[in-house]
């Protein structure tokens, strides 16, 4: 019977065949344990040269690191390894022979492992956070189908700049200037006004000179959009998705955290409603915390970030930020100038900003004066302001960083191991 290493537990003291690859391999002279992995997963292989023919036992124990092979044994319960599983094996057959593989189990430098990022895929600890990412993929659209949104794909290649204009990545579109896509949100605006709720979930790109553990050139955005919904219920189903995911990924991927060393118990509290400080209120804690760098008006850099989540155990919406530093696009506060219906949501330890979200300008005239001020185009943004012109309504939404998302459930460090080939500033290899 063929079967995956994923499958195993449905044949204890059955006799399976896998493909797979030797992770690790050690022996000695009358027992060898292979490592092997297929992709779905890992499990230890026993072979015992007194029950295999003599051949077997040679294959297992002069097989290399990274070859593959087809192996046939008997599914046995192993309650000491983390799988719970083994497999005793009775047969090993080569497929092909891995030569001086780069990757070995000692300790390599960062950089050599990211120009071998294509190998180090293969590890253990890179497939346990690719799993988390996909499970966090899947629990979004679960999340999203179940609450009646609609998935939206807007264009990658744009003719405006919804995140101001600093960070674009210009391409030519044949004669006409054009660039990646640095957010769908005007573009999601337009499909609310359609479906009601939609949700996008695609690649967008960010020339940002920052080289910090929370950036990346090319990052993966869901981009949710609500037609009828004003700042508040925003927040809601931002706390109540994000709970939704966190506890997703503690329900499907128990091994994967465990392989990655996550403390459970911080992902575990994760639970909807989420704390909420003002901008201004978030200004005074950190005078009192001696942050004395900071002014009313400035945006947070991350140390600031950091300091406001060290004292909760959940994410914190930071509400209200200063209208003069955000995009054009967000609703005035009602009954202030200076502020806007916005807000960022903040992991805790340490991950930073992982959503951003607001309510949006549905006063034609207002954003009218916007984009004038913000000294955007109005030809460039015409279809954008149409959408005021025709049954206007108010209208919410908020971007989540899907590798800054990856990082904080992982617990990983940095978010260039979030992501299967990450683009950074002085990386387009491989
Ligand atoms: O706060 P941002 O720039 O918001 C927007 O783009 C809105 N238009 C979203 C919307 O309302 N539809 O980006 C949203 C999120 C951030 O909170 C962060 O998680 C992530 O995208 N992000 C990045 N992730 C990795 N590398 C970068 N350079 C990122 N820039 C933003
Ligand atoms: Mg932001």
């Amino acid at each position: 019977m063929k079967a995956t290493i994923a499958e195993l537990p449905k044949y204890v003291d059955k006799e399976v065949k896998l493909g797979a690859w030797i992770a690790n391999k050690r022996s000695s002279g009358k027992i060898a344990f292979l490592q092997l992995r297929d992709g779905s997963g890992f499990v230890q292989g026993v072979i015992v040269k007194s029950d295999v023919e003599e051949e077997v036992f040679q294959t297992a124990k002069t097989v290399t690191q990274e070859s593959s092979v087809y192996v046939t044994g008997t599914v046995q319960k192993d309650e000491r390894s983390p799988f719970g599983y083994e497999l005793l094996v009775t047969n090993v057959e080569l497929i092909h022979t891995s030569t001086d593989y780069p990757i070995t189990p000692k300790e390599h430098g960062t950089e050599f492992l990211m120009d071998n990022r294509h190998l180090w895929l293969r590890s253990k600890r890179q497939h346990a956070v690719m799993k988390v990412r996909n499970e966090i993929i899947r629990a979004t659209y679960e999340f999203f189908n179940e609450n009646g949104f609609v998935k939206v794909d807007p264009p990658i290649l744009t003719g405006s700049a919804p995140e101001g204009t600093t960070e674009l990545f210009a391409t030519k579109y044949f004669d006409e200037d054009a660039y990646l896509s640095q957010s769908g949100q005007l573009y999601m605006e337009a499909a609310a006004m359609a479906l009601g709720k939609v949700f996008s979930f695609g690649p967008t790109f960010r020339a940002e000179k920052s080289k910090t553990r929370r950036h990346l050139i090319e990052f993966w955005m869901i981009e949710p959009e609500m037609a009828f919904v004003e700042f508040e219920e925003n927040l809601e189903v931002q706390e109540q998705y994000v709970s939704y995911v966190v506890q997703s990924v503690l329900k499907n991927c128990q091994l994967e955290l465990k392989t990655l060393g996550r403390d459970i118990s911080k992902l575990e509290k994760i639970t909807a409603p989420f704390p909420r400080i003002s901008y201004d209120d978030a200004i005074t804690f950190l005078h009192e915390k001696g942050f004395d760098d900071i002014e009313w008006g400035d945006d947070f850099g991350s140390p600031h970030e950091t300091a406001i989540a060290e004292s909760f155990d959940k994410p914190v919406f930071i509400t209200h930020y200063p209208t003069k530093i955000k995009p054009f696009y967000m609703q005035p506060h009602p009954e202030r100038e200076d502020v806007v219906l916005c807000a960022d949501l903040i992991a805790p330890e340490g991950y930073g900003e992982i959503i951003g979200g607001s309510e949006r300008i549905h006063d034609m005239d207002l954003l009218y004066k916007r984009v004038e001020e913000h000294q955007l185009d109005p030809e460039t943004y015409k279809w954008y302001l149409e959408l005021r012109e025709y049954g206007s309504v108010p209208h919410s939404g908020f971007g989540l960083g899907l590798e800054r998302t990856v990082a904080w459930i992982t617990g990983v460090e940095h978010v260039r191991e979030t992501i299967p080939f990450p683009r950074l500033l002085n990386r387009l290899y491989p």
